[in-house]
């Protein structure tokens, strides 16, 4: 008796002639192949990974791969943040050239939001953009940076500030991969699925509340997880796939979270999930001094994620931070500043975030600095 397939879901982005399915399920490298094989002009592709992913799961996708026939060589860069940047841009690039990567070939990233952001943009500019398909590794990259076409890497001035938006053919998450990630890359990961909740669903809300321990051990339990966050993120991306209006709610907490990253210098100190979920704390904070929302939604949300382990306060960040004038002028270098105008996303309460072009300064001026004073 064969075993009966594990159970997938799937969610379309509807974006036209770009649009593209995002499989969700346990074990889906295992027959990335057979999911691949359909899109390609012929049987060859080429596979970017990290140091880190490689030996946990590149053999098998990479079996995977050859079942079907298809040719694949692999590119490993080592992992971690700092890989997002020019130089290994250039070498991606460099390398799918020399393995003659042509304009209707496919382009695999295989690991987290750093390989899928760095991949995609690379395959963005290879012969004017090629294809491909993204097989995220961490909670973060499926719930969030896999999905929707945001490709691009850090510079000195900033984070994400030089990118494309290039949608993936292909979105494979395999939420059994997720069983070897690192608790606390894990946790960060949820700091992106909450912010769904509180940005637009607040029974997904109630439910992570009752259900978001659970997440790392009972794979039902994360597949709906990643699957409510993909489809959130599905319906976002095909109303404003290039972030001219809604998509920015999408970047709940993520103002406070990018000056901070640039603060920590993009380093362990702070990895970009828990960023999220400090800036989301942050973001109900100023939302509740500005009268938009119950005063108990700050407490409500703060109390969630300290249940889930994560970093929730200025305080819980180890090292120097920069003063609060610091932190805004590194909000002035945020992508989400429009002519001066620092925007935030705000909520009118958990589920009903916004975005606010005239939040006053001096609000966010005492917000930081009496949040920098709890650190001691
Ligand atoms: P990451 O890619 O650095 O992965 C975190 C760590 O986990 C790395 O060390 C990696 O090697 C390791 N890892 C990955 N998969 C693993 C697995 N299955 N088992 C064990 N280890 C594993 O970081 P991330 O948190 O996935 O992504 C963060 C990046 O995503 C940031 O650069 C952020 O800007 C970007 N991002 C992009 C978007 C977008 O829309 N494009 C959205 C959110 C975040
Ligand atoms: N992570 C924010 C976006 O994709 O727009």
């Amino acid at each position: 008796m064969t075993a009966s397939p594990a159970p997938r879901d799937t969610v379309r982005v509807e974006l036209g002639s770009r649009a593209y399915e995002v499989r969700i399920g346990p074990g889906l490298i295992d027959s990335a192949g057979a999911d691949i094989a359909p899109l390609l002009a012929r049987r060859k592709v080429a596979v970017i990974t990290d140091e880190t992913v490689a030996p946990l799961h590149l053999p098998r996708l990479m079996a995977a791969l050859a079942a079907e026939g298809i040719t694949a060589n692999a590119l490993t860069l080592p992992a971690g943040e700092t890989t997002k940047d020019w130089a290994n841009l250039a070498r991606a690039t460099e390398w799918l050239l020399e393995q003659k990567i042509e304009r209707r070939d496919m382009v695999v990233a295989l690991g987290g939001g750093v390989i899928g952001d760095l991949v995609g943009f690379a395959a963005a500019i290879l012969r004017r953009g090629v294809r491909f398909v993204q097989i995220p590794t961490t909670l973060l990259a499926q719930v969030d940076s896999s999905v929707g076409g945001k490709t691009g890497i850090n510079t000195a001035q900033g984070k994400n500030l030089v990118g494309a938006f290039h949608q993936p053919s292909l979105v494979l998450a395999d939420i059994s991969v997720l069983e070897t990630l690192p608790p606390r890359d894990f946790r960060a990961g949820y700091g992106e699925v909450v912010k769904y909740g509180l940005l637009g669903d607040a029974a997904f809300f109630d439910w992570l509340e009752a259900k978001a321990t659970t997440l790392a051990t009972d794979a039902t339990n994360r597949q709906k997880a990643v699957l409510r966050s993909v489809q959130m993120k599905a319906e976002i991306v095909a109303r404003d796939e290039t972030e001219e209006g809604d998509r920015a709610l999408l970047n709940l907490g993520h103002t406070f979270c990018h000056a901070l990253e640039k603060a920590t210098g993009y380093s362990d100190r702070l990895l970009h999930g828990e960023g999220v979920a400090i800036g989301c704390a942050l973001a109900f904070d100023l939302s509740s001094r500005l009268g938009l929302c119950a005063q108990e939604d700050p407490s409500r949300v703060r109390a969630h994620l300290r249940a889930m382990g994560l970093k929730v306060d200025l305080s819980d960040i180890p090292g120097d931070l920069p003063g609060a004038e610091g932190l805004l002028a590194l909000m002035g270098q945020d992508k989400k500043v429009i002519d001066g105008r620092l925007r935030f996303i705000l909520a009118r309460g958990i589920g009903r975030a916004f975005v606010a072009e005239d939040v006053p300064p001096d609000t966010v001026r005492n917000l930081l600095a009496e949040a920098l004073a709890t650190r001691g």
